[in-house]
């Protein structure tokens, strides 16, 4: 029996097979390296001195992704694959709406003709939208601001019609607040493959100089700074939500589940535990709010702790630390 991590080359997914693996997991990787390399898998195998069988392949190509489901014995399903730049996909929506949607229907008609037993897909915080209130809990309104948003809740929509019509599947949908951080031996990270849009890989390439400054988009939201909040939680717990899906999925149907710290940190808190661990200096300066940034965007716990036992264990510092040594090791990525 083996767990078909689908975009298990990507930053989430191959720290989540380190992780199936040294949990004893079998795991076969498909993906088409449109925003990863090769080169991560082969340090996951390295890193866990493990044989990965892996598939270049779309997940949109559901003859070719057939043959896998053929080929082995794919009991679960853990769905990263998919694009995941909000900017993209404001510019190219039917893109975005081909792959994160169309990709995932692909998989999904397999795990029913192949009888999988569950799927987890990655969903994200943004489903939704400009929260009135934070903690955010599970049961607040959804409401997608973007067309990358839009995409992960059709998804979500799609597979919970798919569990009322197909009993025998279940399912996890778990909403990622703000993955950060790297594997401790930093042999693997975050690899992006243009500038970075997101803070933290922005904040490390200024720090290894190949950019210059950090742009903090706006100092006045209503936060202690007038900085953004957010929940950043680190990769290696994040993956290990996945295995804790992959056993609570073993009794039960349904989990919808975010996964964060609960703890909100601004740019600036960022920028400083960024600089006291590495010891380098992050030059920035204020400019303009980002179009679609909200002030603050924090989860509740409670709920993934009581369904899950899970709570991640990583705190600011580590995420730092871990995020630098990949960067160090690895100027230029893999
Ligand atoms: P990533 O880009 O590093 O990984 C995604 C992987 O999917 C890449 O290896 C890419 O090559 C592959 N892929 C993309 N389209 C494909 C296709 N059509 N067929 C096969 N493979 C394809 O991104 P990530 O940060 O690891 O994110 C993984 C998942 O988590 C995504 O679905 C993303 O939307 C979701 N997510 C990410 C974040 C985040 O901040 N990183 C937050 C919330 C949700
Ligand atoms: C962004 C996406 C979100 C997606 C997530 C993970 C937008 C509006 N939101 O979330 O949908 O799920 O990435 O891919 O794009 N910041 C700066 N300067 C920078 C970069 C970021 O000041 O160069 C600030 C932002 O304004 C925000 C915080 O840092 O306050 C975190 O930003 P980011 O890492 O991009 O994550 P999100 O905005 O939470």
């Amino acid at each position: 029996m083996e767990i078909l991590v689908t975009g298990g080359s990507g930053y989430i997914g191959s720290h989540t097979v380190i992780e199936l693996i040294n949990f004893g997991y079998k795991v076969v990787v498909v993906d088409n390296l449109c925003n990863s390399k090769i080169e991560s898998l082969k340090r996951v195998e390295k890193l866990t001195n493990s044989k990965i069988p892996f598939y270049k392949l779309d997940v949109r190509d559901k003859k070719a992704l057939k043959k896998i489901f053929e080929k082995h014995d794919i009991y679960a399903v853990i769905h990263f694959a998919g694009l995941k730049s909000v900017s993209d996909s404001i510019i190219n929506p039917t893109y975005y709406y081909d792959v994160n949607v169309g990709g995932a229907i692909c998989i999904m008609q397999l795990v029913q003709e192949f009888a999988c037993k569950s799927f987890i897909f990655s969903s994200s915080a943004t489903v939704y939208g400009n929260p009135s209130k934070v903690p955010i809990k599970e049961t607040f309104p959804l409401c997608a601001v973007n067309p990358y948003g839009r995409s992960k809740l059709m998804v979500e929509n799609i597979l919970q019609d798919m569990l009322l019509a197909n009993t025998d599947c279940k399912i996890a949908l778990l909403r990622y607040f703000n993955p950060v951080g790297a594997h401790v031996s930093g042999l693997i990270g975050e690899n992006p493959k243009n500038t970075p849009n997101n803070l933290m890989p922005y904040i490390s390439q200024v720090a290894i100089g190949k950019l210059d400054k950090l742009k903090i988009f706006g100092a006045d939201y209503n936060t202690s700074d007038g900085t953004g909040v957010r929940d950043y939680i680190h990769v290696i717990d994040l993956a290990r939500g996945h295995i804790k899906a992959l056993e609570y999925l073993e009794n039960n149907q349904l989990l919808i589940a975010n996964l964060g710290t609960g703890k909100g940190y601004s740019v600036l808190d960022l920028i400083k535990t960024f600089e006291a661990t590495t010891k380098k200096k992050i030059p920035y300066e204020i400019v303009a709010r980002r179009k679609g940034d909200v002030a603050t965007c924090y989860t509740d716990t409670s709920y993934a702790f009581k369904k899950l036992n899970w709570q991640a264990k990583y705190k600011l510092d580590k995420m730092c630390k871990d995020t630098w040594r990949w960067q160090k090791n690895n100027p230029n990525g893999y």
